[in-house]
């Protein structure tokens, strides 16, 4: 693969790690599985074995150093396990009841999994979550402190009360490389004043096929596009790594690499989904083009901070034994290609429980994931057993000491840049910030911008103040459904009860005196000027969301298509709003609508849609993919000259101001 020559190359001196060192390893591995006290001497022990007058001496603790040399001085003191310790992350409910097990274990990092929140879901009870976790890990021997991961996908939306912003393919919409980077910058600042100080974001997919149910996670089709988009990296980690430590900064992770959004439909093996997990089919230059394209950017403009390998597998048609090989243990890509030749110098962090995905046992899966370039394991409920296996494969010298370094040192590299040596607990200065008017108002900016007109005959927009507006439809009034996945809950959830915000049918209620809200379009529609239907999906994420998988298709739902019927054919003028992750085919009632606005998944400042309805903005958003006449014409691709979309990539009208 000819990816660009590394700008520079780094030789690597391995450890010498000896026999009985290892030995010693593996009965502490053992002890910390049974739960026992540790043998003397053998690590992690408590702060008490090392003073800490010894420990302030110490080299890895001093700012002034350069990073490598702390890094340098720590690994030396670290023992096999406390390495090991370092590369496995858990979720927060596996430690919940027994938080002693990271100082135990020596933890390395915790993340919360989509929706999993402290029971009172507020910015100080978050803070004092991960900053009780935190204590924890300061207790081990060397007091490394721990990374906490959330998926701020779209604002730190587990949180109730965060601004939450367009979902990606909103804001890929926009075509607006720094408003995205000012949303990721919001939402590294709602995310770190409240505990956590790494996002699993941005998602890089490039996605190929609207039938898969992480559509709305890509900014879209073509790859030239998501790499434009990748100033989110910098939004969230601020100039290159340099400012990581600061309250307003997060690690970033870009994901899924690569090719998660490539696959061939009917691929995945994961249940019930179709594409999500699946496999990508390609050669080499094709992915290159295509799948790597947004990540050589990310490594080598932004110096993102960690990357998430997929879940999915690349086939390759041009050299190689024609297998299907997961990215979880796919060394070419994560290794040769990703580290040595684009030049990744961060850490990979494998995605939930995604080695257990690979052939063999849990031995085997930790192996090849390890050897094949992984450096951190999100292995959310089996850390310790992870530890145990680990340290196991490595006294058996099936995984050798330099890899483990390798891994650690990346990790540290982190940890140092995130300045947690020297500010581990929370710096909750901006905690004040969080959902504040002036992040609700670039949200809703966000929002305006990302609206895509796609059809306005007849002058149907924008709508006047003084119109009697008629609104209907499943998604005019909730807010849930506008937010979609990744929103309080993993899945997200239907309803106006989860988080603070504004829906559509508010914006438009500030916007005109005289509105009429019927969602099922039952209410009498005479006496209207003017009829708006809100169409679209309910909330989903991941492969949940797949077409083929719990009933989901591309198509309108009954309810709004029977919405769409009632007041386009009683009203002179109508206008069509689709809310959803996704192109939804709308061909056979196109010839109904007088105009189609694609809101995308908006967020909580539904009242932006308002602000270009009403010509309060000119509509500006482009489509960021290609929108299909119908279900089989979902998967676009390059080589496909005779595609013909309803509406084409890059297609969106404009109103005058
Ligand atoms: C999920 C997703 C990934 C997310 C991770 C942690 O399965 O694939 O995008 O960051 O788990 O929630």
């Amino acid at each position: 693969m000819d990816v660009l020559p590394h700008p520079h190359t780094h030789g690597r001196r391995s450890r010498g790690g000896t026999r009985l060192r290892l030995t010693s390893a593996l009965l502490a591995a053992a002890a910390l599985l049974a739960g026992a006290a540790l043998p003397a001497g053998a690590a992690p022990a408590d702060a008490g074995a090392a003073s800490a007058e010894a420990r302030q001496k110490a080299p890895y603790l001093d700012p002034r150093l350069p990073v490598q040399r702390r890094v340098k001085d720590l690994l030396g003191r670290m023992t096999l396990v406390e390495k090991v310790g370092q590369m496995a992350q858990a979720e927060r409910s596996a430690v919940s009841t027994d938080p002693e097990q990271i100082t135990r274990l020596g933890l390395g990092s915790l993340l919360s999994g989509g929706g999993s929140t402290p029971d009172a879901n507020t910015p100080e009870a978050w803070a004092d979550m991960v900053d009780a976790f935190q204590e924890k890990a300061l207790a081990t021997r060397l007091g490394i402190p721990l990374l906490y991961g959330v998926d701020a996908v779209h604002g730190h939306s587990n949180l109730v009360g965060a601004t939450v912003f367009p979902h990606n393919i909103g804001m890929g919409a926009t075509r607006d490389p720094r408003l995205v980077e000012k949303a990721a910058h919001i939402t590294a600042t709602e995310t770190r004043a409240t505990g956590p100080q790494w996002s699993f974001a941005p998602c890089l997919c490039v996605v190929r096929d609207v039938r898969w149910g992480r559509t709305y996670e890509s900014y879209g089709e073509r790859p030239g596009l998501v790499s434009r988009m990748v100033t989110a990296v910098r939004g969230l980690q601020g100039e290159r790594d340099r400012q990581l430590a600061r309250p307003d900064r997060v690690l970033a992770s870009a994901k899924h690499f690569a090719g998660d959004g490539d696959t061939v439909f009917g691929s995945s093996t994961t249940g019930g989904y179709t594409l999500d997990q699946g496999v990508t089919v390609t050669d080499r230059k094709r992915f290159e083009k295509i799948n790597l394209a947004p990540y050589v950017p990310a490594v080598r403009e932004h110096r993102v901070g960690s990357i998430m390998p997929s879940y999915s597998s690349v086939r390759w048609t041009d050299r190689g034994d024609g297998r299907a090989v997961k990215l979880s243990a796919h060394k070419e890509l994560l290794t040769d290609v990703l580290k040595k030749k684009i030049g990744f110098e961060g850490f990979l962090v494998s995605d939930w429980e995604a080695i257990h995905q690979l052939p063999g046992d849990y031995a085997d899966q930790v192996r090849a994931s390890v050897n094949a370039g992984i450096d951190m394991f999100m292995e959310p409920f089996s850390a310790p057993r992870f530890v145990e296996t680990l340290v196991a494969e490595v006294e058996a010298g099936r995984v050798k000491q330099s890899r483990i370094d390798d891994a650690v040192s990346r990790i540290l590299r982190a940890k140092f840049r995130l300045g947690l040596f020297e500010q581990p607990l929370t710096d909750r200065r901006h905690i004040d910030r969080i959902g504040s008017a002036a992040h609700r108002a670039v949200a809703r900016e966000a929002v305006a911008k990302s609206q895509v007109l796609l059809k306005n005959s007849g002058g149907a927009l924008p709508l006047k103040s003084s119109q009697r507006i008629y609104v209907a439809g499943t998604n005019a009034h909730d807010l849930g459904n506008q937010a979609g996945g990744w929103t309080v809950t993993w899945q997200g959830q239907s309803g106006n009860d989860h988080f603070p915000g504004t829906t559509i049918l508010d914006g438009i209620r500030r916007n005109a005196a005289h509105v009429t809200y019927s969602k099922d379009a039952s209410a009498p529609t005479r006496g209207h000027d003017v009829g708006v239907v809100v169409v679209g999906e309910t909330p989903y994420a991941e492969g949940v969301g797949d077409v083929g998988n719990n009933g989901h298709t591309l198509n309108l739902s009954a309810a709004d298509r029977a919405a769409i019927d009632r007041v386009c054919g009683a009203l002179d003028t109508c206008v069509v709003l689709d809310v959803a992750g996704r192109p939804q085919i709308v061909t056979d009632r196109l010839a109904v609508m007088d105009a189609l606005v694609m809101s995308w998944l908006p967020g909580s400042e539904g009242e932006g849609v308002a602000d270009v309805l009403f010509g309060h903005r000119p509509f500006t958003g482009k489509l960021p993919v290609s929108w299909p006449r119908s279900e089989d014409q979902a998967r676009v691709d390059a080589s496909d000259r005779d595609h013909d979309p309803l509406f084409p990539y890059g297609h969106g009208l404009t109103t005058r101001r």
